[in-house]
């Protein structure tokens, strides 16, 4: 699965702050993948025919939308809302079909505390690196100033050319 391959999209997306209190439990669900402009059949076809692995994905995308560098998530950036002070549960799943992600918050750590439903020991960081199928969970505290920080998820990239 850490086949060198040139990948140069990643997914950007907010992670967007609000005074509101509230109290329920903060859960959130966050699936990150590959997108081809292609029929992804066709794709997994001449991969699986030619023995090269698959084509360079045109993007990433986290809940569906690859974010703002792209044009056609203009209107729809995922966006998470998060409420200050607040210890929410990320539940973050790589539904890629070959690709290792790494997410990340800005201005961010996380504590990981669980990984394909398994509880770890904690474990606080500011990048979680997930292989394809797997999950892991993590909390988030929002301890930074009211303001949109990006989320963002990156393959793994041996060649430095991402
Ligand atoms: C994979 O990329 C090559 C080179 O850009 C292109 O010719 C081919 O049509 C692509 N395959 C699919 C299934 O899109
Ligand atoms: C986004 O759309 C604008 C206006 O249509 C265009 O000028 C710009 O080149 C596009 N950017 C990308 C990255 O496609
Ligand atoms: C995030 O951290 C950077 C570097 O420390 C800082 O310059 C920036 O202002 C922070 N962003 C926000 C929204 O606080």
């Amino acid at each position: 699965m850490a086949s060198p391959m040139l990948l140069l999209a990643f997914a950007l997306v907010l992670l967007a702050y609000s005074s509101v209190t509230s109290a329920e439990i903060v859960e959130h669900s966050f699936h990150v993948r590959e997108w081809w402009n292609a029929n992804i059949m066709d794709i997994e076809n001449q991969a699986l025919g030619d023995g090269h692995g698959p084509n360079t994905s045109d993007a990433f995308t986290i809940n569906g939308q690859p974010g703002d560098l792209y044009n056609c998530s203009s209107f729809g950036t995922y966006k998470l809302k998060v409420v200050q002070g607040k210890t929410h549960l990320l539940r973050i799943i790589n539904v890629a079909l070959y690709s290792e992600l790494f997410f990340t918050i800005a201005n961010h750590t996380m504590t990981v505390v669980a990984v394909d439903a398994c509880y770890t020991n904690p474990m606080v960081t500011d990048v979680v690196v997930i292989s394809p199928g797997q999950t892991i969970d993590v909390l988030l505290t929002a301890d930074q100033p009211l303001a949109s920080y990006y989320m963002a998820a990156h393959c793994y990239d041996s060649l430095g050319e991402a």
